[in-house]
């Protein structure tokens, strides 16, 4: 489906359902547009991680849909399903790298095991290579290292690597600056800007940095009781008269100040 700008839907979640033991998200409906930087923001517990595992039927959700460049993710089958999978690279909260293996297997992961299979051990070496030389990682100084051995920025860049390493056209951030102090989280955010853009893709981007996303996307939405409270751009996000949009701004606004004046080589 088109979108109002007339350029096309990269995902469209509709009437997302999803409950555990209480309800999460309770009809979600939300649609990216290709090539846009999108940002989710929300509470912690709202449900902007179950949203991007949806995505990729990580999670199932218990009734709606949600749709990855005009393919249902439920409706469509396993075909469909690895057809999405192809499309879309995830950088997961926390990196969630595997512990036993080395940087090179970490980053190969994140090829599909049909396309993996079709490469030899220096094609795929390759690969990994150059999504590591993209991520701004020394490739020869830390392709063999095991993830103990990188610091926590290291650990988010190979968990990016991962990510792009597939030659996605879709990349689901989760939280990819959450435990960086502030001067990483701008080199974080610089990269994901960039990577977008070289790598044209469309990204959404969940993020507790409220100022950041504002600063870098083109549109930003808020999660909140389940459902979507606010969608638009970041100056209608800031000029909202929603009480509790408001309050979210000042909110984070405030913790932004606190992260500077409690990081020494930050601006004040
Ligand atoms: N696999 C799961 N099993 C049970 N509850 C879950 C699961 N994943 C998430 N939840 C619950 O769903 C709610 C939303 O979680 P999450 O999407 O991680 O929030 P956030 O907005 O902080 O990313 C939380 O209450 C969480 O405990
Ligand atoms: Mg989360």
């Amino acid at each position: 489906m088109n979108s109002e700008r007339g350029g096309t839907w990269a995902i469209e979640y509709q009437d997302v359902y999803k409950a555990f033991d209480v309800p999460v998200l309770a009809g979600v409906s939300l649609n990216v547009e290709e090539g846009e930087m999108f940002a989710l923001f929300g509470p912690s517990g709202a449900g902007k991680s179950v949203l991007l595992k949806t995505t990729i039927g990580l999670l199932d959700p218990d009734s709606g849909d949600v749709r990855v460049a005009g393919h249902s993710v439920y409706f469509g089958g396993q075909n469909k399903l690895a057809e999405v999978r192809r499309r879309v690279g995830y950088v997961f909260q926390s990196s969630a790298l595997f512990d036993s293996l080395t940087v090179l297997d970490n980053v190969l992961m994140g090829i599909p095991e049909d396309e993996l299979s079709s490469l030899d051990r220096r094609k795929s070496a390759g690969r990994a290579w150059e999504a590591l030389e993209l991520v701004n990682l020394d490739p020869s100084a830390v392709l063999a290292k095991l993830p103990a051995e990188l610091s926590g920025g290291m650990k988010k860049r190979v968990g990016i690597a991962r990510a792009i390493v597939g030659r996605p056209s879709i990349l689901l951030w989760d939280e990819p600056t959450t435990g960086l102090d502030p001067i990483n989280t701008v080199a974080v955010e610089r990269l994901i800007v960039q990577l977008s853009h070289d790598l044209e893709t469309t990204s959404l981007l969940v993020t507790h940095d409220v100022e950041g996303g504002l600063a870098l996307c083109d549109r930003v939405a808020m999660l909140e009781g389940g459902s979507v409270r606010f969608c638009g751009t970041p100056a209608a996000f800031r000029d909202s008269n929603d009480s509790v949009v408001q309050a979210f701004v000042d909110r984070a606004a405030a913790e932004s100040a606190l992260d500077l004046v409690g990081d020494p080589g930050g601006v004040i």
